[in-house]
């Protein structure tokens, strides 16, 4: 892929986009403008199509990175009344229990390690055991580690109980299958800067139409209330407030690529691809994956950090940058690990060059003992 000289980002968004995506920001787009608002309007009924959404759910964007999108979403679509249970292995999790702190939300949580995914029958219990609960809210791939979580399971036992299902699938939409006729959900959130593989600066909430029609009043927000955005839209074809016009016209460069890869089976094959390489590279240099293979979702990996005395992250990471590599920061608390991320517009062979650069980096720093002291002994 050709991405001129700019170091690649191996993190999960702000991603490495293609050239043809950048491209597309080059001009100014009035926010009155038909062409802009038709550009919009096509942005939504794409995304509707990922999941086949079409006729029962329509998409509302809202301008702001993923959080915003979350926090509109749950802000929008739980009642004040409302109570949520959020299952938490990560740190996107514990966010959304934040975010219903601040919304004034009643929320109980199934906690569950950092490894391992919460077990439907364990949400299915919890829903039995607390019938004020109205709503689940579900973290599909779990960013803070890689872990993919079973979304499917979870949507049949939530709408078994008539629950309202609120998806987090920021770094798993576009890449992993989502189908609203076998995961029924109320909202699934996204974002422009991840799978899709645009620039950040915008969220996309694809909404069960009569949950939407419900919503009324609900937001403790004007700026994030999805109800009003979407009435307006329908209304005027225009976004609420100042629309983020370049982030708009390169996502609709990105989508036009994703479905002229193939859509979300390609792209998903893709990352798939970069993350069996990336793993099969670093494995062979001693690094030890954090999360067991069945449960690693094909987007980001967390690698334990090596035991050598000689490793530092920021060093570590300083000289991988040089060699043309942006890598992550691991997020949990208890363990030392640092994070790769699988998607953008990359392919196999930059995984297979960033594995070559880690391995110039270890030499340079003198690692030989790459393991963690576990897995050494
Ligand atoms: C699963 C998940 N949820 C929420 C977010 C938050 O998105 P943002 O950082 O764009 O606010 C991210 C970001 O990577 C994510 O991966």
């Amino acid at each position: 892929m050709i991405l001129g000289n700019d170091p690649i980002l191996l993190t999960p968004g702000p991603l490495t986009t293609s050239l043809a995506t950048r491209q597309a920001m080059l001009r100014d787009w009035g926010s009155w403008d038909t062409a802009f608002n038709t550009m919009t309007a096509s942005i939504c009924a794409d995304v509707v199509d990922v999941v086949q959404g079409a006729g029962s759910h329509v998409c509302v964007p809202l301008q702001g990175s993923g959080t915003f999108s979350v926090e509109a979403a749950l802000g929008t679509l739980v009642p004040r009344t409302g109570k949520v249970l959020v299952p938490v292995n990560g740190a996107y999790c514990q966010r959304i229990v934040r975010i219903l702190g601040y919304l004034g939300r009643a929320c109980t949580t199934i906690d569950v390690p950092e490894d391992r995914f919460p077990a439907p029958q364990q949400v299915e219990d919890a829903l039995l055991r607390d019938p004020s609960i109205t709503h689940v809210a579900q973290v599909h791939c779990e960013t803070g580690t890689g872990i993919l979580n079973p979304l499917q399971e979870i949507a049949q036992v939530a709408a078994r109980h008539g629950k309202g299902l609120i998806i987090d699938a920021m770094s798993s939409f576009g890449a992993i299958a989502i189908d609203v006729r076998t995961t029924p959900f109320d909202a699934l959130i996204a974002a422009s800067g991840k799978c899709l593989e645009g620039v950040p600066g915008m969220g996309v909430v694809v909404i069960r139409k009569a949950a939407l029609e419900g919503a009324q009043g609900n937001s403790h927000s004007l700026a994030m209330d999805l109800y009003d955005q979407h009435a307006y839209m329908q209304k005027t074809g225009q976004w609420r407030f100042t629309p983020p016009t370049h982030v708009v016209a390169a996502l609709r460069a990105a989508i036009d690529q994703f479905i002229a890869e193939g859509g979300q089976p390609a792209r998903g094959a893709r990352y798939a691809a970069n993350c069996r390489t990336l793993i099969e590279g670093m494995e062979q240099l001693g690094f030890k994956v954090f999360l067991d293979r069945k449960l690693q979702a094909p987007i980001i990996v967390t690698f334990h950090a090596p035991a050598d005395p000689n490793y530092a992250f920021a060093d570590f990471y300083q000289r991988v940058r040089a060699k043309g590599y942006i890598l992550y920061p691991g997020k949990l608390t208890q363990l030392e690990t640092f994070r790769v991320g699988c998607i953008g517009a990359i392919d196999p062979n930059e995984m297979r060059n960033v594995v070559s650069a880690v391995a110039r980096t270890l030499a340079e720093m003198g690692i030989r003992q790459v393991a963690p002291l576990a897995q050494a002994a």
